[in-house]
């Protein structure tokens, strides 16, 4: 039994629990705290948030593939109906870069835009990637080597997925560091806690991110490329095509979810290789097993930890009652480390054949990049390993202070 340490309050015969997610005794070293929590209350009142949260392996996985929860209730309710305030006028420009996204839209909205995206994104081939990924992570690579130590988020992990996703998209390359400050300040609306001023840069954020993205849209549909973009505009499905600001939110969300978790999970990846004092040599022999290794950092060091769902009928989970338009949070990062799944769930172990983690989510909504993100870490991990074979940890890293995401500050490494 573990011993219960004083940031967390668990009361297991009401099934409720009192955290601050800001204290960095948590987000510092959440998996320890998913551990408590599968030991005394899986399924639990998360006080200071106000919900249930699920963290059940099983519960998880069902939840995410359950039709009477979505990750939208508004096209089959109203805001009265459901007592929601009205949206707020400073994040009306976030608020027109999601409205179709893929993940804020359920069916027949969602199936048809996602369909559409799926044609464009199979046509692009992200296999065919692959010489490019590795192109570019030695070039990274050329630049630090020599130097004998350097800090990997900002010279290799932040560069590597932005590029990826603005080349297949179709957005030019010097965009990066701009893109880089979009998202930074975009997904600042889906923290824990964020404060006005979060709520103003993200605004900012998006008006500028769709202006652009509107601009590229122009040139595009005047002179195609072999893109991305250009796919997503002429993709036809029974007739229909993309609207602009279907397109605009595509490209957003792409954008957005295809390099910040990539990121978070580079630096994930390293340091729990790093830390866990195992050969790389031997993680990474072959495919296979680089495979396997890449599955085990997605297991134990998920970037984004939680994902939440609005019911959308009254429905009774785990003997948890929920009614039209209450909201569940569930912690993929805590099914990934279910003891009734996972042997050892704390433990870095890349030849366990055991359930597939969570970290890509399942169901309708199950991550659309999950083959591109997977072709990054699968090609820049046992690289980086094969040209440093040296590599150490300078110090300890520090976890952002940005839960529900998982990331470091600083990867400082040596070799
Ligand atoms: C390690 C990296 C990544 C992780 C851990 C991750 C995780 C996830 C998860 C858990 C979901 C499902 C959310 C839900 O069910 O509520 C999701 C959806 C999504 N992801 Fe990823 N993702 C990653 C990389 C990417 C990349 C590289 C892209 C783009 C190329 C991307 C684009 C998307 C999109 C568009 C969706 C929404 C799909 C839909 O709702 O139909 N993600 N991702």
């Amino acid at each position: 039994m573990n011993t219960m340490p004083d940031f967390i309050h668990i009361d297991a015969q009401q099934r409720s629990v009192s955290l601050d997610a800001r204290n960095p005794a948590f987000y510092g070293n959440p998996n320890a705290t998913y551990a408590l929590l599968h030991e005394h209350c899986p399924t639990f009142y998360w006080e200071e948030q106000k919900q249930w949260f699920f963290t059940g392996y099983d519960h998880v996985n069902a939840l995410l593939r359950d039709r009477r929860f979505g990750r939208q209730i508004l096209h089959i309710a109203t805001r009265e109906e459901l007592g929601l305030p009205e949206p707020l006028e400073h994040t009306q420009h976030f608020d027109a870069a999601e409205r179709h996204s893929l993940l804020e839209i359920e069916p027949p909205e969602h199936t048809r835009l996602r369909t559409l995206v799926n044609r464009a994104f199979v046509s692009r081939h992200v296999e065919k990637m692959k010489p490019e990924i590795e192109t570019l992570a030695h070039g990274l690579i050329d630049r630090f080597e020599k130097d004998g130590q350097t800090e990997l988020l900002s010279s290799f992990a932040d560069i590597i997925p932005v590029t990826m996703i603005a080349r297949m998209i179709g957005i030019p390359e010097e965009m990066g560091p701009q893109l880089l400050k979009w998202s930074h300040a975009y997904v600042g609306m889906y923290m824990f806690k964020r404060s006005r001023e979060d709520e103003l840069a993200a605004d900012r954020a998006a008006k500028e991110f769709a202006d652009y993205v509107r601009s590229v849209i122009a040139e595009r549909r005047a002179e195609p490329k072999d893109d991305l973009l250009s796919h997503m505009i002429h993709t036809e499905h029974k007739g229909q095509f993309l609207t602009d600001d279907e397109l605009i939110s595509t490209t957003i969300v792409l954008l957005n979810a295809g390099h910040e978790a990539t990121v978070h999970q580079i630096g994930n990846s390293v340091r729990v290789i790093l830390e866990s004092g195992l050969n790389p040599k031997s993680l990474f022999g072959d495919e296979k097993t680089t495979e396997r290794t890449v599955e085990e950092t997605l297991r134990i060091g998920a970037p984004v930890h939680i994902f939440q769902r609005w019911a959308l009928e009254p429905v009774e989970i785990d003997g948890v009652t929920f009614e039209r338009g209450d909201k569940v949070s569930l912690i993929l990062a805590a099914a990934n480390l279910d003891p009734l799944k996972y042997s050892d769930p704390l433990t870095f172990k890349p030849d366990r054949a055991e359930a597939p983690n969570l970290s890509f989510g399942a169901g309708i909504h199950f991550c659309i990049g999950a083959p591109l993100a997977r072709l990054e870490l699968n090609i820049v991990l046992p690289l980086l390993f094969q040209r440093l074979p040296h590599l150490k940890l300078a110090r300890q890293p520090k976890v952002k202070d940005v839960y529900h995401f998982h990331g470091l500050e600083r990867l400082d490494l040596t070799w």
